[in-house]
């Protein structure tokens, strides 16, 4: 079981993490940052993010999960002591009660509508506490803020 489960994703300022449930996100500025945080970590994913990437994410072991999913069975799989919830918005709900991290970085749009960063029923409030930001692109204002969650 992973000591850290860390939610990682791209915001808009309005706090969607997709315009739908398929779209391929062609406009996060982090995913360099993404790749060097991931790299050798396991990562769990749903079914509909799966599908929307491109390809395997390489040096990383994948775990992509359909709605009969346990959250917990699939997190006593991980021997590792950190891995990343890495979306989307079904996903991160799924886990919610197990993420320990929250990396978040807003970008400079307001969809309006789409795919919340939370996506299920029954609203949950999270505390945090913050820990540091990252600098992405600077002059773009991409800072990626991250968050421990308080239990
Ligand atoms: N901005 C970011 O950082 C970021 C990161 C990741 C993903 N995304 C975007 O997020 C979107 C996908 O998010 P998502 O929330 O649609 O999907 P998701 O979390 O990737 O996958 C959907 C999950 O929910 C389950 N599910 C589907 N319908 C359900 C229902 N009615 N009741 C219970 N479970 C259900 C699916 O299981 P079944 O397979 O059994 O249906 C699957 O486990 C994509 O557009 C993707 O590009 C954005």
């Amino acid at each position: 079981m992973p000591r850290r489960v860390v939610l990682i994703a791209a915001v808009t300022v309005d706090g969607f993490i997709a315009r739908n449930n398929l779209e391929t996100i062609n406009w996060s500025k982090d995913l360099s940052l993404f790749k060097d945080q991931t790299m050798g970590w396991p990562v769990i994913m749903g079914s509909n993010t799966y599908k929307t990437i491109p390809k395997t994410l390489h040096g990383r072991e994948c775990f992509v999960v359909t709605r009969g999913d346990n959250p917990k069975t699939i997190l006593s799989k991980i021997t590792k002591e950190k891995c990343f919830v890495i979306g989307g918005g079904k996903t991160y709900y799924k886990f919610i009660d197990h993420l320990t991290h929250v990396y978040v970085t807003p970008h400079p749009y307001i969809f309006g509508d789409g795919v919340p960063l939370f996506d299920g029923d029954g609203k949950k409030g999270i505390d945090l506490n913050f820990i540091r930001l990252i600098e992405v692109d600077k002059r773009n204002g991409i800072f990626q803020f991250q968050y421990k969650i308080i239990k």
